[in-house]
């Protein structure tokens, strides 16, 4: 890639008349496309093929309906022009004809990519916390990335938070909310070509509640007859967050007791079904019978109403005075010395959320004692490497149960993209049971 790509300055005035004047258009075109200046060392100007935002369908057109043709027009005699014909063939290699003709082939998928979607954003003015559909442009893809037109997005607990304005977008994120999405892949970088047309979900730091999605290469699974695309919509962020903190961060073991809290949430239905497979006897906690009778339904060993049972003595109750070898806590605050109580000697005590508090009074010798881990992740900011690690190990390990249709999400309930604010509304009631998923284009 040429090194003169910093910034774009467009000037304007000039697109119009050219777009309206078929013969200036076509010489303009030809121009571009049979690219005779080069000189690129004089080039002061920037220009990056993706600041053209081309499309697949027909790049010259697409390119003619943009602002961004004013800066050819100001610096063509600099030799931008022909720059840009080789970046342009660069960026639509394969799908540019190289033949010098203007005929474009259609992309691999055979569906061009608008410039502009509809996306759901929380712009928060004053502190409101409102969620409102806007109009935003299709995200361009960086080197390993592909962008996929979403079918379905995974709505989460960290997306009421990050309306609320708890949880702010990571550096580089979108701010459109959304942690997960299934859909095709409809652009796809220089070695992951193979990727083009193929059904994915993709665990991504933000953009899900969109039409179209970029999604790091390496958190994409690829999605089985056996899932609905709506269901893979709601695996990546549960099954990942599990997966990390029950079985690495928490060396849960075939065999092992574990304590989950909120029993029937995303997380929880997850680790149940998850943790069933790879021989847990998962003990949830639930807010009431009903949820508690779905997540025995689900798989749970033992499911405790904390309304009205003690979890502490349930839980030394269930395993015979033992305790378990693992918790897995999103409750915090003055649940956490409780649970270190539940835990077995060695035990180790996994904070993924702290809904009761960011603050606990630990007994420290008590630690000591029984030799306890307190031990805790957050997924979203970690680098996209140790995404793809997660990925890797979870596409080895269990995606064959996704696959072979023996683990599946458990679905609450899914409203349409339009609609994120009443989905936001159900999982704030507290009264669903798993996950709750936007459908895009419905
Ligand atoms: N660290 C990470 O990487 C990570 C990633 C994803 C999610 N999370 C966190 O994991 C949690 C679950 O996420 P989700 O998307 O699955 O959310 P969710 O479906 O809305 O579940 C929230 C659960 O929390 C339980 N709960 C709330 N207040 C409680 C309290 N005072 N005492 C006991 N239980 C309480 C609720 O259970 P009841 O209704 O039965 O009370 C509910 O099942 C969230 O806190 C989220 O922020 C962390």
């Amino acid at each position: 890639m040429p090194n003169v790509i910093r910034s774009c300055r467009p000037i304007k005035g000039a697109t119009r008349s050219i777009v309206d004047n078929p013969s200036r258009r076509s010489a303009f075109l030809e121009e571009i496309f049979r690219g005779r200046a080069v000189g690129l060392g004089a080039v002061h100007m920037c220009l990056d093929p993706s600041d053209f935002g081309l499309q697949r369908l027909d790049p010259l057109l697409e390119l003619v309906d943009r602002e961004w043709i004013e800066v050819l027009l100001a610096e063509r005699d600099q030799g931008v022009v022909g720059l840009v014909r080789e970046q342009l063939v660069e960026v639509h290699d394969g799908i540019v004809d190289r033949s010098g003709s203007q005929v474009n082939k259609p992309g691999p998928v055979g569906n061009a990519v608008p410039s502009s979607m509809k996306a759901v954003v929380a712009p928060q003015p004053d502190g409101a916390e409102e969620l409102a559909l806007v109009e935003r442009p299709v995200p361009r893809t960086g080197a390993d990335e592909v962008l996929i037109k979403v079918a379905a997005a995974g709505v989460n607990r960290p997306d009421i938070l990050q309306r609320r304005g708890l949880y702010p977008p990571p550096p580089g994120a979108p701010d459109i909310l959304g942690l997960e999405v299934a859909g095709e892949v409809v652009e796809a970088g220089k070695g992951a070509e193979e990727l083009l047309g193929r059904k994915v979900c993709a665990l991504v730091a933000g953009g899900g509640y969109a039409e179209y999605c970029a999604a790091p290469i390496g958190t994409c699974l690829f999605v089985p007859d056996a899932l609905s695309l709506v269901e893979a919509a709601a695996m990546p962020e549960t099954l990942f967050t599990v997966w990390v903190n029950l079985f690495e961060r928490g060396f849960a073991a075939d065999g092992d007791w574990v304590l989950v809290h909120g029993g029937t949430s995303g997380i929880g239905t997850m680790a149940i079904t998850l943790g069933k497979l790879f021989g847990l006897k998962v003990i949830v906690t639930c807010g009431n019978d009903m949820k508690c009778k779905r997540a025995a339904k689900l798989g749970a060993t033992a499911a405790i109403n904390y309304q009205t049972k003690d979890f502490v003595e349930e839980v030394q109750r269930l395993t015979g005075g033992k305790g378990v070898a693992v918790v897995l806590d999103m409750v915090g605050g003055d649940y956490v010395p409780r649970n270190l109580k539940a835990l077995a000697d060695d035990g180790r005590h996994v904070s993924i959320a702290f809904q009761r508090g960011a603050k606990s009074e630990i007994v420290i010798p008590d630690i000591m004692r029984r030799r306890l881990t307190l031990t805790g992740s957050t997924l979203r900011p970690r680098p996209v490497e140790f995404k793809t690690m997660v990925a890797d190990e979870i596409a080895r390990t269990v995606w064959p149960y996704v696959e072979g249709g023996r683990l599946k999400p458990v679905i609450d309930s899914s409203f349409p993209l339009s609609r994120a604010a009443e989905a936001h509304a159900r999982m704030e009631a507290g009264e669903h049971v798993g996950k709750i998923v936007l459908e895009v284009g419905k």
